[in-house]
């Protein structure tokens, strides 16, 4: 069956070529279908396109569906194109007449946005939770280890004094800025396109803000025209804060790399944790972070795909919008992973003390050798040129680290303040489950007492 049939059979390969991958990903929203329906039905009512007892007998249609979903056994059947169809299928055969007006006032395309966007919205949340609670192990570990020295590197050689507080602290408040992309990527994907139909809206009397209100939309998307080009647009913005919390994560993930490797031994891991090699003995690899690494980095090639895949259409629906799908659900699946994984690593990360101590790392105390000399009243450049003369003939002598009090160094890390930040820029997620909606939009039929 396919919803714009009308008298001639379609051919079974065409068929299968445009439906492509949609059997499979339109799975992963169909609750967000079956609530979009749920809402855009109780429109209807107000609207007057349907009675109360057709309205009525479609949600308690639409809930059994959801109940089906939640059980894992909703199937969208061989020959049915996608959700949209299964859904307005399941409905007509229980129904009959009344479950063949779902459709009314409303097209696929802007179904579909509302699908994606519901969808979005909740892996939004559940990303941000995620995201907080690495941010919270990161800055517990930088409290931790705050006394810990580190050498701190640029051009990959050791540079300055740093320590594992502002280390572990620097990723924390990496992904406080990641959040603020996050928030962003979730305010332009709230706002609600449904009654925008195809693209140039209904002649039907549709209120539009009542479902904006309905499925919880900050607001309604006005122009219907631009509803259509949004699809695109959303998974940019929504790829784009991806792609910061994954470069997050792969940065981070080399530093571990580099600081377990033999010649470093900065950080280590329990043998469970690490794996080995089939022919060297000696072997404890990174796998763990070298996978981060890679599919991270994989991760922040989605913007560039959707840049090509949106960036020529004309305006309007073009069927090529449908491979978006695919993309931003395997996306969302592997950033979660990522995190899960990474903070399973972190919570049993192992550091080694002591690290600054090797003569090695003498000369990372000669910016403050230098620094020493100025606060004597020794203009900069002179400080410098006696501290590196030192260095040269090898007569530099490390003193204990001391000094750093400015917000953000080794001696003043500003966790708190910077938890602060975070908890302010956290505040645009909320997290209302798909069963909650579901609770709320049955209070509308009307035998439910
Ligand atoms: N499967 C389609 C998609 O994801 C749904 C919209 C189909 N609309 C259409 N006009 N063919 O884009």
């Amino acid at each position: 069956m396919k919803l714009w049939e009308k008298g001639t059979n379609p051919e079974p390969v065409i068929i299968e070529f445009t439906a492509g991958m949609d059997r499979q990903t339109d799975l992963v929203f169909a609750k967000w279908d079956i609530i979009g329906s749920m809402a855009h039905v109780i429109m209807l009512q107000s609207a007057g396109l349907v009675s109360a007892d057709e309205k009525t007998k479609m949600l308690h249609s639409l809930r059994s569906l959801f109940k089906l979903d939640e059980k894992g056994e909703l199937v969208i059947e061989d020959g049915v194109e996608d959700i949209h169809s299964q859904i307005e299928k399941d409905m007509s055969l229980v129904l009959g007449p009344a479950g063949k007006k779902i459709h009314t006032g409303r097209s696929r395309n802007d179904q579909v946005l509302v699908d994606i966007r519901l969808y979005m919205r909740e892996e939004i949340d559940t990303l941000a939770m995620q995201v907080q609670m690495l941010f919270t192990k990161l800055q517990e570990l930088s409290e931790r280890h705050s006394e810990i020295l580190l050498p701190g590197y640029t051009h990959m050689q050791s540079a300055m004094v740093s320590s594992f507080g502002l280390w572990f602290g620097s990723w924390a408040e990496c992904l406080a800025d990641d959040i603020v992309m996050l928030a962003a990527a979730r305010a332009v994907n709230n706002q609600n396109p449904l009654g925008t139909a195809a693209g140039y809206g209904t002649t039907l009397p549709i209120d539009r803000k009542m479902t904006s209100e309905l499925l919880g939309f900050d607001n309604t998307l006005y122009n219907s025209a631009y509803a259509g080009v949004s699809r695109g647009k959303i998974e940019m913005a929504t790829a784009s804060a991806l792609a910061s919390i994954a470069q997050t994560l792969s940065r981070f993930s080399m530093d571990i790399c580099i600081y377990m490797s033999s010649e470093y031994k900065f950080v280590d891991f329990p043998d469970e944790l690490v794996t080995g090699s089939s022919i060297m003995p000696q072997k404890r690899n990174p796998d763990v972070f070298e996978l981060i690494r890679g599919r991270c980095n994989l991760i922040q090639t989605l913007s560039g795909q959707v840049a090509i895949l949106a960036g020529n259409l004309q305006s309007g629906y073009n069927r090529d919008l449908q491979l978006l799908k695919k993309l931003i659900f395997d996306a969302f699946r592997e950033v979660k992973e990522c995190i899960s994984v990474m903070l399973m690593m972190i919570n049993n990360i192992r550091i080694r003390e002591n690290i600054t101590e090797s003569a090695t790392y003498n000369a990372i105390f000669s910016t403050e050798a230098a620094n020493r000399l100025v606060k004597q009243g020794v203009p900069f450049r002179d400080a410098y040129k006696t501290v590196s003369e030192m260095v040269k003939n090898t007569s530099f002598q490390k003193t204990a680290p001391s000094d750093y009090t400015h917000e953000g160094s080794i001696g003043n890390l500003c966790n708190k303040e910077i938890a602060l930040l975070f908890e302010t820029r956290m505040k645009p997620f909320k997290n209302t489950s798909a069963q909650e909606f579901v609770n709320k939009l049955m209070e509308h039929a009307d035998d439910v007492n």
